[in-house]
């Protein structure tokens, strides 16, 4: 997987799989325009990534239309193109049905969904020029549903068939396909373990449990595969959704 001379954007890089997927692509040639919702979280993660000139900040709220707007614009402006878009800026609230209010829909389907939509529907002259590639982040939650993830499934949910509604109309100029990683080791897993349950200890534990292949994902894990179905070598692959999940979506 050559990325040399390429051109990536990649949403909500500050932390986590968007930053371990900004370090994949720039370990391997191309030049990356970081997304995070603030300027100094997008400072912070281009000093630790290190790439120099390599390397363009592109600030913006993915939960707002404008957001995604401006943040699609400085990273083409930056990088003087596209050639793939990384949709990974996400959230996820754990809540309870009754629990969930207006406000949790909105937060989550803004940034995880509409966001996704936004950032590529800015994003596609530039990727119409290059023949370029989306790859969105769905996850496990957008291919089932689970305890207390109702909003975060639906959003999920959406994203997976989002990326299907892209394909077919983006094809054959740009392919679209989305990962669906179980659980990850990330802030958002590490928040998860402490919202979920009394014992976050226990909670890691069944977290490990589940998975078939008995532990959770790096970020690194999935910044890999990522960076394959952007790649050349996945050149006839549009529209799925890849679990990356150590088998939970396999079956029980
Ligand atoms: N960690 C997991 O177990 C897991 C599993 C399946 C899917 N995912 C998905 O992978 C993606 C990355 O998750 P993660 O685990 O790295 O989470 P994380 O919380 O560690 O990082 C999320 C990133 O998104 C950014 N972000 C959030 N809201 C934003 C906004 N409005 N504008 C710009 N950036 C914003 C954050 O600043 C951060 O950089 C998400 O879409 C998440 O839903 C994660």
């Amino acid at each position: 997987m050559d990325f040399a001379g390429k051109q990536v954007l990649i949403t909500g890089a500050s932390r986590g799989i968007g930053f371990a997927t900004a370090k994949e692509f720039l370990v391997r040639g191309a030049r990356v325009a970081v997304n995070g919702r603030t300027k100094q979280s997008v400072a912070t993660a281009i000093t630790e990534l290190d790439g120099g000139d390599r390397l363009v900040a592109a600030p913006g709220n993915i939960g707002t239309v404008d957001g995604c707007e401006s943040a699609v614009k400085t990273a083409i402006a930056g990088l003087g193109g596209l050639d793939v878009l990384v949709n990974n800026a996400g959230i996820s609230i754990d809540s309870t049905i009754e629990k969930s209010d207006e406000t949790i829909w909105d937060e989550t389907l803004d940034i995880n969904l509409k966001g996704t939509f936004f950032c590529a529907r800015a994003a596609l002259p530039a990727l119409r020029e290059s023949g370029g590639a989306i790859v969105n982040l769905a996850s496990v939650a957008g291919l089932q549903g689970s305890v207390e993830g109702a909003v975060y499934s639906a959003s999920k949910g959406g994203v997976v068939n989002l990326t299907r509604a892209l394909a077919m109309e983006l094809a054959p100029d740009i392919r679209v396909n989305c990962v669906c990683p179980g659980w990850v080791d990330t802030d958002m897993l590490r928040r998860d373990y402490v919202d979920l349950a009394d014992d976050p200890a226990a909670a890691e534990r069944e977290a490990i449990e589940e998975a078939p292949l008995k532990r959770v994902a790096t970020p690194e894990e999935i910044a890999r595969a990522i960076a394959y179905l952007a790649s050349h070598d996945a050149r006839f692959i549009t529209g799925v959704a890849l679990p990356i999940d150590g088998g939970i979506s396999a079956g029980f």
